[in-house]
């Protein structure tokens, strides 16, 4: 089987390596690879943070990834050698203020009806297990299965992996998918040339809905959600595990890593192919992390960026064999593809290959009626 991918973020690469390893000839096509919303990320992984009523199924999605995430990165790295900053060690979840501590009560009551077993914490019990924390935190939730790994190593590792087993990488833009007869037979490459295919996945995160030669009706509905984040670094011990707030309603997480590095993120904007890195965001995740951690204005600053997530309409991927034969689709991972990685590889992998989706796949395909994720 003779496979092409348009994109080379997570959902690209590890799908590539995972295509390969079961004997797909794999080609990927990117300009810089791991440079999209991947190259931003904070990579937490953490299935119940994020969902919001009404998004059970993605929970359900978000929960099978996390459980292979050990074995799937226990294998990347013994492949490559690399390392990828994986750590399972938890995230604790606080509130600010008493509102917020309301809200993170209701949360936790949809989480226990949805069966995740939480633990509920005093503030006290917060600072013990974060000394950093302001003194003023009022309670929080510890989601102990939950996670993170570090997305710039992560997509390095899984194209080094991706190469190893024989994929073929060619950096340059796609600016189509190649149809004759009804049917998708290739990409078409920026400044000419073509690479032929029996099967083209369409992975290009936030760019996936501009790509030529596919009918309007069959590219995917993404839209870029930009995301800023800002880096620092500390030479201390700081954070033991990723946090993340509620101060004053607005959502704040810092994620530490080995290295010293701490990502404090992000913010949630509708802006377009927007990737400018404004004064006003940065000024309200500083606001915001300073509030509930105040040491961390002692921290060195590293590094601002903003990233486009792939957004879809219903915050669930995309995943699937679309209208257009040969043409597949996995985007729309919106603020979750670090997360689900591992489990759209695998669903990606199996329609691919297969022609079949997998049953924990089944309520993402492309077309779906709009309540179907729920
Ligand atoms: P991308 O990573 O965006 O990759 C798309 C690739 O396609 C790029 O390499 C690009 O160069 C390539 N491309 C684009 N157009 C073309 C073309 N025409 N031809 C060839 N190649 C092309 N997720 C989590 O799970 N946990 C988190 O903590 C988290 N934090 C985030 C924080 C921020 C600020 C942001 C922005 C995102 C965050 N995410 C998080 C979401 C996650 O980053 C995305 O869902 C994920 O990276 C999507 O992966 P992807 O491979 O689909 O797209
Ligand atoms: N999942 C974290 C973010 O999207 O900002």
């Amino acid at each position: 089987m003779e496979i092409a991918i348009i994109g080379a973020g997570v959902i690209g690469l590890a799908t590539a390596w995972r295509a390969a390893a079961r004997g797909a000839v794999v080609t990927l096509v990117d300009p810089e690879p791991g440079s999209g919303a991947s190259a931003v990320a904070a990579g937490m992984l953490t299935p119940v943070s994020e969902v919001a009523y009404g998004e059970e199924r993605l929970l359900a999605l978000g929960l099978a990834s996390r459980d292979r995430y050990g074995a799937f990165v226990a294998e990347l790295e013994e492949e490559t050698g690399l390392g990828t900053g994986y750590r399972a060690d938890g995230i604790l979840e606080v509130a600010f203020d008493t509102d917020d501590l309301r809200y993170l009560d209701e949360v936790r009551r949809l989480q226990e009806r949805w069966g995740i077993p939480t633990e509920a914490l005093t503030g006290r019990e917060c600072r013990r297990l974060e000394p950093m924390l302001a003194p003023g935190v009022r309670g929080g939730l510890l989601a102990s299965e939950d996670g993170s790994i570090d997305p710039r190593r992560l997509a390095p590792a899984l194209l080094a992996a991706a190469e190893k087993r024989g994929v073929r990488m060619v950096r340059r833009r796609a600016t189509g998918v190649i149809v004759e007869k009804d049917v998708a037979v290739g990409v078409r490459l920026e400044g000419g040339g073509e690479v032929r295919a029996e099967r083209v996945l369409l992975a290009a995160g936030a760019w996936s809905g501009g790509l030529e030669g596919v009918p309007a009706e069959v590219l995917p509905p993404v839209r870029p959600v930009k995301g800023q984040v800002i880096r620092l670094r500390t030479a201390v011990p700081f954070l033991r595990r990723s946090t993340r707030g509620l101060v004053k309603g607005s959502s704040i997480y810092l994620v530490p890593r080995a290295d010293g590095e701490v990502v404090v993120g992000a913010t949630q904007e509708e802006m377009g192919f927007d990737t400018r890195v404004t004064a006003g965001g940065l000024w309200e995740l500083l606001r915001d992390a300073r509030e509930l951690v105040p040491g961390i204005t002692e921290l060195e600053f590293a590094e601002v960026s903003a990233g486009l997530r792939p957004g879809s309409p219903d915050n669930a991927p995309l995943m699937g064999p679309t209208a257009l034969p040969g043409l597949v689709v996995g985007t729309g991972h919106y603020r979750n593809g670090i997360l689900l990685t591992p489990v759209s590889a695998d669903i990606l992998t199996e329609v691919l290959l297969d022609g079949t989706v997998p049953e924990v796949g089944r309520p993402f395909v492309p077309e779906r009626p709009k309540d179907e994720t729920a």
